[in-house]
């Protein structure tokens, strides 16, 4: 595979433009008022695969959103490679603090990016890394080189817990079947040091009402002789994590996998600087559980997490009151072996039972998944660890990730194949926050080393 070089240099700027367009849609899953863009993308992301070569596409309709599918069948007797990603994104809200409006994307120059980053929601997550595997493919037909057969899988729905996705899974193994998934939604350490994600965590999500009195009351009248919901509340949630940033809840750690010494020592020979660590989010410390490295906190540890609170007066000035409900959104981090069904029952009993008498308390599990780890003596990750190795003249380092794609461990569960995480994204590029961006290094980079995994793959297996 020669020319893969070349080809990313005589077409780089249609790619980048061809990527503007898409992420010019707002595929918002979460928020029904923008349905019609989110069919849109599909449509788009049905006719990009396409014209790189799919000799079939559809739009498989769902309960939810659609699902594209596509696919370009070489050989039966050749391996097949089943490529996931989504073509939703999440709300760009709070719209205030982007510096360009999320769905007029723009590229600009930064330290971390000097070839400059495409500013947009969704440019990172997922729609660039998603569309870097469509690029690839019109590579591999355009110059015959497609080694094996592919199937492409790109739902509208990952960021809101892949409902229908599940759905789709579960009623078409056959037409899903495949040696090898591959997803390129996740990230790396970072240009100079590429990585290959081999853990996600699992998820639970719950929303919590606590409710005190029947309405809203004076704060002077009634303070004191009646259970203030947003009072209580805080304290429950202050009352999750002990002195140790360990979770209280009972059981909860029941399963946790603790790693080996070994495994450790091997984690922590990645590169990583506190210094820098601190230095970028302008903190001056890290905090989090004892006992545990910052990068085994978000990696390896299970953690829980207030997402949002809210309740009483919030609007200008002051008023007196003390509000009949209160609320908050709380997300669990797992690791593998903890199943998070049992997890969000385990919440949800302890919660209900610290309460006081005073207070009514509903807990209201959300979605979920399970978290995921991949062998790295698989021929999958043999095949993605020999094509980093030659586009970035590297080995790369595998790494456990704190973040979630819960349908993977289904797609084990499902398909019987184990997926493999060749993320191009950096920490830094603000995935989920106000001017969320993608380098354009590492968007041209991934289309370089996406055809070698096929290389590699395809000989690897036969
Ligand atoms: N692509 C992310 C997950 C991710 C990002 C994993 C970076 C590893 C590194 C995905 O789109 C995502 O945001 N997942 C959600 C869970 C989902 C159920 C909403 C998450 O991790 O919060
Ligand atoms: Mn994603
Ligand atoms: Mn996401």
């Amino acid at each position: 595979m020669q020319n893969i070089k070349a080809y990313v240099e005589e077409h780089k700027d249609r790619f980048i433009n061809e990527l503007i367009e898409l992420l010019k849609i707002p595929s918002i899953s979460a928020d029904s008022a923008y349905k019609n863009d989110v069919i849109k993308t599909a449509q788009a992301v049905k006719q990009s695969l396409l014209d790189a070569g799919c000799d079939m596409v559809e739009i498989c309709e769902t309960p939810g959103y659609p699902i594209v599918y596509g696919e370009k069948i070489v050989d039966s007797n050749l391996p097949t490679v089943l490529v996931y990603g989504h073509y939703d994104v999440q709300p760009p809200d709070p719209l205030n603090l982007w510096n360009s409006p999320p769905f007029e994307p723009v590229i600009k120059k930064t330290d971390k990016h000097p070839d400059g980053a495409i500013y947009a929601r969704g440019a990172c997550d997922d729609k660039g890394q998603m569309y870097m595997h469509v690029k690839a493919l019109e590579f591999m037909t355009s110059t015959d080189q497609l080694p094996c057969n592919v199937k492409f899988m790109i739902e509208g729905e990952e960021e809101v817990g892949s409902a229908s996705l599940s759905w789709f899974v579960e009623r078409n193994q056959q037409k899903l079947a495949n040696d090898v998934i591959l997803i390129s939604d996740t990230g790396m350490i970072g240009k100079d040091i590429p990585s290959i994600t081999t853990g996600l965590r699992g998820l639970s999500y719950v929303e919590v009402e606590v409710t005190g009195p029947n309405r809203d009351l004076h704060s002077g009248l009634y303070g004191g002789a009646v259970a203030n919901p947003i009072n209580v509340l805080t304290k429950m949630i202050a009352s999750l994590h002990d002195e140790n940033n360990h979770i209280t809840i009972p059981g909860f750690y029941d399963k946790v996998e603790e790693l080996t010494k070994d495994e450790r020592a091997e984690m922590a020979k990645a590169p990583f600087s506190l210094e820098d660590y601190k230095e970028s989010l302008e903190i001056s410390d890290v905090y989090g559980e004892k006992g545990y490295t910052t990068n085994e906190r978000n990696s390896i540890r299970p953690t829980l997490d207030v997402n949002g609170i809210w309740g009483g007066y919030t609007g200008e000035g002051a008023k007196t009151v003390i509000a009949s409900k209160a609320y908050a959104k709380i997300s669990m981090r797992l690791v593998p072996n903890q199943d998070w069904k049992e997890i969000t029952e385990l919440f949800k009993k302890h919660f209900e039972s610290i309460a006081p008498e005073a207070v009514k308390v509903e807990v209201k599990p959300h979605h979920g998944g399970q978290g995921y780890v991949t062998p790295i003596d698989s021929i999958g990750y043999q095949a993605a660890s020999k094509a980093y190795e030659e586009s970035f003249g590297k080995k790369p380092i595998p790494q456990r990730s704190g973040g979630s794609i819960p349908i993977v461990s289904l797609f084990e569960k499902e398909l019987k194949s184990k997926t493999i995480l060749m993320g191009f994204g950096l920490d830094s590029d603000a995935i989920h926050s106000p001017n969320e961006h993608y380098g354009i290094w590492n968007y041209l980079k991934g289309i370089e080393t996406i055809p070698l995994f096929y290389k590699y793959f395809t000989e690897l297996t036969q």
